[in-house]
Parts: structure tokens; sequence; C-alpha cells
């Protein structure tokens, strides 16, 4: 049985021929030989995360994967075991749950129900599984996870404030907090748990505690702020010990939004830490922040999110958070009473350094500047490494391009300084990082480095909050391969902690509009569940009295720009329409069950606002943002009506609430929203719809949301349809802004005009996806033409060059080209549909998606006249696959004829498309 390989998933070779050329008939796929089925079980995560430290989920859910040698191996019932020791769970006594033999095809999100968990206790756990022919596998293996400090009288510390002078108008020095402590016994486990106002690192007697970045986070801090837990055991000494904390202003108080804003959240850093020591023999003791902390400020003269950090190595200060520094000239400290009922453990991925980039040339420019090319545009900072004398400073700039002349150009960073400033100290190698502040940039212009700059001297470090990649996607033309690698950079550097528009300028904001534009794709590439888990928590803290919901999300805008509260239609539909797509990809209900209040609030501020007769008009709304030509007299036609938009939107969001009901058992509301959804589609078409289907201002976004958001009449969406693709057609290019770009294809492909929608992505005059590529982007751009043909640039007052927003597109690309889709009746990539639609020249198509359930997987070629695909469905998952312009005598699957079994349990035609339904023994059918 042990050599016995075990697959994790079932795959399936089917061959088809294009139009008329006969097929050729193979068959190649793994078997079950007839021999015992092998369950084993892997990837067990809790709330996303494996083996997680510090979760405040009350009713944890628990996951696992399945692994077998069989085809088509579903699960018929779950057995989990927890308990407060791996002994105790291993003879299986003590349990504090015992969940007895759960029928339930279910392997994802299965919630804890034993006894109430409690603070700061690790809980380790095991699941068995029979498949649906009985066949049962092992216990798995031993996961466990770790409860934070679940209540605010956990927290024994206080908080404490720097006694320090400081102008809360200008940038500070950073903060550093020490405090030494003694351990007498044998320590058998200690764990810090560690917040702030403002960033923080924490050193424990000389060593860095975790790797986690901008801890504690971004959220809305009034209400939601995150601590960390870490395992300190082994920091730990017996003897004397010290502590030491250096503090960032960060989003707390250091200048973020515009117009130089500061101190949004308060004018004081703050700092709340307390270590839990447990001895050998059970005795704990607990050491936090209190009076006799001791404070002084450093060599970080000025760390901020935008401006970049000065940092003067001559001012460090060697050996504070050792045991035995002299700390006598430092300042004291104030004890200060803010809350502690608004600890949160977090939800989402720790921010961390992913990787290394090594420049790929250093040249000097036509102005004479020293300049390293990092061959991408990225998010972090750079490691700089330097020999000199002491006194010497080495200036480091960003920029994300060059200019026509190929000289450095910062002047789209508005006022964010992205300048890193190193004084040095020693005379011998010195090896820098900054702190609290992140750069996007793909060029450095060094000035002042002692000797010569190499690319030895500089590394460029990536951070962004760490999601496991979920994704692969490969096709067969090489730009569309880049316009993926530059979606995926898209998110790389705007995923730190919160959503970003982009993170270069003084913006970095959490956009609420470009989020929900992007999310679905984003869930796509990377696991982003945890990431919006807790954003969204955000946007309903954050959500206004009248709910209303923000533009920006940590809310440092208030009613900014209009005065009124948020309201942004597309902007503030993210409350519902990113749940939605979170419950769509990840099979995740509580995220609806947790966000469905503040997703009722926006539908009933958009009703309220919509009034009697459900078109919502006159409000304030950014529109179908950037759109092409807006401003183009000789396109007019291009720019759509706010009102249609905010319309369409109030429909969509009211139909998703609807169907969110639905999924929650809540009848009442499910009825109450599909009869509203009634009326706004009729009001939509009475005002904005012609009875010759022409919508509103005839634009591809007014078309794109009519059609997608399937607002008009059945009699009139082929011909609204037919009116859309001639647009495209006649324009030869997209004119869509952030609103209708993302639906434009989709709709296009879905309606039967899939020419047009491969024309619109593989157009690389400006304005395209491709048309940056040409131009040789590394990462999506806020504009459709950020750089012109002739290298001028668009307005510097709003020109990044890393926005994700129209990298939405990916969605496009993975669920109908590559054509991996998930069935809304079955979320999560339960029933999988692989429904490819080659077109546009490709000759081969792959995408891959680590799923709840494991890998699945549509890879497409087309090769001597057949169209071969092959098909990847984890266990525990059932499949669609839908063969296009195909004839069911001519497929095969692996060399043979279509046959039931082994996992196929139907083949059928239907119309010029083969169906085949790739399942599963043991079910109904
Ligand atoms: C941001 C956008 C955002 C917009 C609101 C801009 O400054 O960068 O991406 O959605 O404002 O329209």
């Amino acid at each position: 049985m042990a050599s016995r390989k075990l697959s994790h998933s079932v795959i399936a070779l089917l061959v088809i021929c294009l139009s008329s050329v006969p097929s050729a008939g193979r068959f190649a796929a793994a078997s079950s030989e007839g021999a015992d089925t092998v369950l084993k079980l892997t990837a067990l995560r809790v709330e996303y995360k494996e083996n997680p430290l510090g979760i405040d989920a009350r009713e944890p859910r628990l996951s696992w994967q399945i692994q077998t040698n069989g085809r088509g191996v579903m699960q018929s019932a779950y057995h989990v075991r927890v308990a407060r020791s791996e002994r105790d769970l291993h003879e299986g006594r003590n349990l504090v749950w015992d969940s007895g033999r759960i029928s339930s095809d279910e392997s994802a999100h299965c919630p804890y129900k034993g006894s109430p968990l409690q603070s700061g206790q690790r809980y380790y756990w095991q699941v068995r599984v029979w498949d649906a022919n009985g066949a049962a596998s092992e216990w798995s293996d031993t996961a466990h996870w770790e409860m934070g400090l679940l209540n605010a009288a956990d927290w024994q510390a206080s908080w404490i404030e720097p006694d320090l002078s400081e102008d809360p108008k200008k940038s500070n020095a950073a903060p550093m907090l020490r405090r030494e402590f003694q351990i007498n016994g044998v320590v058998e486990r200690a764990r810090a748990y560690v917040t702030s106002h403002g960033l923080y690192e924490v050193h424990l007697n000389g060593q860095r505690v975790g790797d986690q970045l901008f801890t504690p986070g971004w959220t809305s801090y009034k209400k939601r702020l995150q601590y960390q837990t870490y395992d300190v055991t082994n920091l730990i000494k017996s003897g004397a010990n010290a502590i030491g904390v250096t503090l960032g202003d960060g989003w707390y108080r250091g200048f973020i939004g515009f117009g130089g804003q500061r101190n949004f959240y308060g004018e004081h850093a703050a700092l709340l830490l307390q270590i839990k020591v447990t001895y050998k023999g059970g005795r704990e003791e607990i050491i936090g922040t209190d009076a006799k902390w001791k404070a002084a400020t450093g060599p970080i003269l000025m760390s901020e999110i935008y401006h970049g950090e000065t940092y003067d190595a001559r001012l460090e200060k060697p050996g504070w958070t050792n045991a035995g520094f002299a700390d006598g000239q430092w300042s004291g400290i104030r004890v200060a009473s803010y809350p502690k009922d608004n600890l949160i453990a977090p939800a989402g991925p720790a921010v961390r350094r992913i990787e290394e980039l090594k420049p790929i040339k250093v040249f000097k420019t036509p102005a004479g500047e020293t300049v390293a090319d990092m061959g991408q545009n990225m998010v972090g900072w750079v490691r700089l490494k330097v020999q000199g004398a002491a006194g010497t400073t080495v200036t480091l700039r960003h920029a994300e391009v060059l200019d026509k002349a190929g000289d450095f150009y910062t002047a789209n960073l508005r006022a964010a300084k992205e300048t890193v400033q190193y004084t040095l100290k020693s005379g011998g190698l010195e090896t820098y990082e900054p702190h609290f502040t992140f750069q996007g940039f793909r060029y450095v212009s060094v000035a002042g480095y002692p000797g010569e700059v190499t690319p030895e001297s500089i590394t460029g470090i990536v951070i962004h909050s760490d999601m496991t990649r979920t994704s692969e996607f490969e096709t067969s033309s090489q730009p569309i391969n880049q316009l993926q690698h530059n979606i995926i950079w898209g998110q790389k550097g705007n995923f730190l902690d919160v959503p970003t528009d982009c993170p270069q300028r003084d913006e970095r904001l959490g956009w609420t509009g470009d989020a929900q534009v992007f999310s679905r794709t984003a869930a796509f590439n990377m696991d982003v569940a945890g990431f919006f888990t807790k954003w969204l928590k955000d946007v309903a803290a954050d959500q206004f009295e009248n709910g209303s919901v923000p533009h920006v999300v940590p809310n440092v805008l208030g009613t900014r720009p209009t005065g009124q509260p948020g309201g942004s239609a597309a902007w503030a539909d993210s409350a519902v329409i990113i749940p939605w797509n979170m419950y769509l990809t990840y099979g995740d209900k509580r995220v609806l069950e947790e966000q469905y209040d503040s997703m009722a609030r926006w539908v009933e501020y958009e009703r309220a606002r919509a009034g009697d007769d459900y078109i919502w008009s006159g409000d304030f709304h950014f529109g179908d943002w950037l759109a092409f030509a807006t401003n183009r007299a000789d396109y007019p036609g291009a720019t759509t009506s706010k009102d249609l938009i905010a319309t369409a939107f109030f429909a969509h969001s009211t139909d998703l609430l609807q169907r969110a009901a639905q999924v929650l058992g809540k009848r009442n509301d499910a009825e109450r929203y599909a009869e509203l959804l009634a009326k706004i589609k009729s009001a939509f078409c009475r005002e904005f719809v012609t009875e010759t289907g022409r919508v509103g201002e005839a634009t591809q976004t007014a078309y794109a949301l009519a059609l997608q958001f399937d607002l008009l009449p059945e009699s009139l969406r082929a011909v609204a349809a037919k009116r859309l693709a001639n647009e495209v057609r006649t324009r030869g290019h997209l004119t869509t802004g952030f609103v209708g770009t993302p639906y434009l294809c989709h709709v296009l492909s879905r309606y039967g005009y899939l020419d047009e929608a491969y024309l619109l992505l593989n157009r690389d005059q400006y304005p395209s996806w491709l048309y940056p590529i040409k131009q040789g982007a590394t990462t999506i751009w806020e504009r459709w033409d950020g750089q012109k043909p002739d290298g001028t640039f668009q307005d510097k007052s709003m020109n990044s060059f890393n926005h994700y927003a129209y990298g939405a597109v990916g969605d496009w690309m993975y669920r109908v080209m590559a054509g991996l889709e998930i069935d809304e009746a079955a979320p999560g990539y339960k029933h999988i549909l692989v429904q490819p639609q080659p077109g546009g020249g490709f000759t081969r198509v792959k995408v891959s998606h680590q799923t709840p359930y494991g890998k699945a997987s549509s890879a497409w070629e087309i090769k001597d006249g057949e169209f071969v695909l092959a098909v990847e469905i984890p266990p525990n998952a059932r499949a669609t696959v839908r063969l296009p312009k195909a004839q069911l005598a001519n497929v095969t699957e692996s060399n043979q004829a279509l046959s039931n079994g082994n996992g196929i349990t139907s083949a059928r035609q239907e119309g010029y498309a083969v169906i085949v339904e790739v399942r599963i023994h043991g079910t109904s059918n």
C-alpha cells in the first residue's frame, strides 16, 4: 500500500476535433487499477491558516484535502477530534471535541463545535474521512491552532507612551522603548502579545521577534486594532532578559491621505505588550508594558510610509535590546488609558519580505545620475551594502519610470518623497534596510555613494501580505503571458495589509472601487480569503451611520473629496460585491453571514438615495473612472452617464444581496430584495433602454453593465449585445474605464462575440491591455496611456504605473479563455465547470488553480487540427466539462471512446458542444 502512488487529483484527457476534421481517439488516464482506494489527508487548515498562532474565531473552521489513488473520490463522512495535548488526542482522552462520524461531503470550512475555546490555549486536532464506498482514511497527521487573547481582561499590561518631546506637526524620530526583566526557573513556553499605535518592531535579547512587517497592520484603529502573537520560548533565557521595541509613525500618526494630513488616528505613538511565561510545573508569569519602561530616540530620525527614511547609523545604541545596557539617561514613559476592547487577532496574512531582486543594470542617466534598474516595477525597499567613512550620507531616491530623455522621473509621485538617506557609522562594511516605509519603484537613484555602485550594492526587497500563490496561467502568446505577469505584480505591489490603489504616490489608500474591480482576479491568483475577510470588517466598521460606504477603507478621508459621506457607485458596492466574490471562490458562507448586515445597509442606502422611481440620480459618483476619451470631443459617446452606472450597480448589489439572503436561508429578505430588484430593472429599462435595445449613451460600458447584470428583458439582450459588438468592431478598441472594463470581454463572449473579445485582448495599440506591454510595462498602469507612444507622460497629478484595476481582465482569461469556472450552486469549486473558449489565434492556454479541494486545471492545445484538453479535478470535487464545437462520436478520452465509468458519469451532445460529467462513484446518478 505504501508504495502505491497517490495522485492528488483525477486526470482526464479529452481529445476532440475541431469542426469537420475527424478526431483521433486516445485514452490514457490514471486508473484505479481495481485496487482498494487509498485516502490520505493533507493540507490541514484552520481559518485558512496552517497551524495558526493567536486566532480569535470562537468556532474556527477546519479544512483538509484528500489525496487518493482512485479517480472520482468523494467524501461521505468525516470525524474530527480535538484535545489540549497531543497525547490526549492520540489516546482519545479528555477530548474538547469529538465530532463523531458526521455524514458530509464537505472538507472545507467545517466548524469546530466543541466546548468553549480558551484564551492562549493550544488545541491539537486530527481528522479522518470515509469515501462514498465506505473506505476509510487513517487519522490525519496532527495539526494545531492556538487561541489569542479573547477578552479585554486578558490584557494585564498597560498601554504606555514614550515621554519624549515631539512636534506633532512633523515626522518624529522613532521612539525606542525598553525594559529588563528576570526569569527565575525553567521556561516551558513563552508567548508575546503585541500591538501599538503606530508601527512596531520588537527585539528580545538582541534578536528580532518574528518576521512580520508593518505590524500591527492597518485597520479602522479606533474600532479594530490588531495584535500579534509570537512564540518567544526560544528567545527567553533564565536570568536577566531585555526587551526593546521601536515605534514608527505609520498610518496611525504619519502622513496619510492628501494635503499633508498627519495624526489621523492620534498624536502619540503607544505600545501595549505582554509576555506570558509558563514555567515547567505550570507556574505562570506576565511581563508587560508598565511604568518601568524607558524611552529614547536613536538612529531612525524619520520614517514615513510615503516619504522614506532618514537613518543615521552613528546614533545607534548598540546592545539596547540586551540586558545590562545602561539606560540611565533615557526618559520615562506615560501610562495611558487607551481601550483594550477593540483588540482583535489578525484574520489575514502578515506582511513579510517575500522575494529579492538584483538590479539588471546600473547606469548613468543623461542628467548624470547614477541609477540602478531593478528590471521590475516593485514594492518594498532597497537593502544597501556600503563601505566608507563614518558620517558619509548615501541618498536613495525611487522612481517607477524614466522620462523620454532617459532621466529619472518622480513628478508622478506627487508629494511622496520616496527618499531614503543612510549615514554611515564605521568604515567597515555596513548593510542597511529601512523600517517603517515602503517604496514603489523600478529605478533607484544613488547619490553620495562612496566608491562605485554595483549590482552588489543594491538588493530590491519585495514585501507584501504573505498570500499563497494559487494559480498558474500560461498561453502561446508571449505578450499575454507578460500581461499575466503584470497582473500578478500589480497584486504583489498593492496587497500590503489593505488593498491599495497604488503603492508609490502620496495616496496608497484602500480605495474601495479598485478593490471591487480586481477582487475576483485577485482571488484566483492568490489566497486572499483572510486578507479580504479582515478588510471587509473594516468596510463594515467604517460604514457611515446612514449605510453609505467610504471611498477608502480604512477611511482616512472622512467625507473628502465631496463633503458627502462616500457612496460612489461601483466603489461603495464593494461592500456587497467582494463578500459575494469571496463566497464564490472559497465557498465561505461565514463571510456572507458576517458581512450581511453591512451589505444590506449599503443596499438600503442606495434605495433611499434612489427614491420612489428607483433611478439613482444626481449624487456624486466617480463614474467610469479614467475611461478612454472621456475628455475627447471626437468620442463623445464614450462617456457613460453616472445615473446609469449608479442605477445599474444599485440593481447589481440588490441582486447579490438577494442571492446572499437565499444562501443564508433568510427567505423574507430574499423575497423582499428580489421584488426590489425587479422594480429597479424595470425602472432602468424605462429610463435608459430603448425598444430597439439601445442602452443609455450606447457606450461599451452602458451595454456591458446592462448585460452583465441581466438588467434587460430577454427579448432585448441579443440585440443589445449585437450593438455592443458592432461598437467594438467599429472602434476597433475598448472605450471603458474602471467600471466597464472588468465586464466587457465577459459580456462579449457570453453573447457569442468571442472574436470581438479576443480582438480587444490581443490589440496592442493604445488603448488596450497590451499597449503598456509594448512600452515595456512590468505592472498594470492606472491609465490606458500613462506613457504616450512618443514617450511623454499623462497628467503627472494622477499617473501611477502600478494600479491593479485594469488587471481585472485576468478574470476573463482564467474563466473564459482557459475555462476554469465556478458553479454558483456549488461554490468554492465544489462543482467545477471546465468550459474553455478557444480563439484569438491562441494555440495553447493552460491554467491551474489551488481550490479548497486541491489543484484543478484546464489546459488546452490545438495541434494538427485537434483540440486537446487536459483536465485535472481534485478529489471531493466534481466537474462538468464542456467541449466547444465537438461531435460526441469524435471525442475520446485518453485514447478511448468516451464511456461511463472511472470517474466519467455521462457524456452528451448539446448543440455544438459535448458535455462530459466528471464524477464520482457512489453518488445518486
Ligand atoms: C485613485 C483611484 C481611485 C480614485 C477615485 C484615485 O486617486 O488612485 O484608483 O479609485 O482616486 O476615483
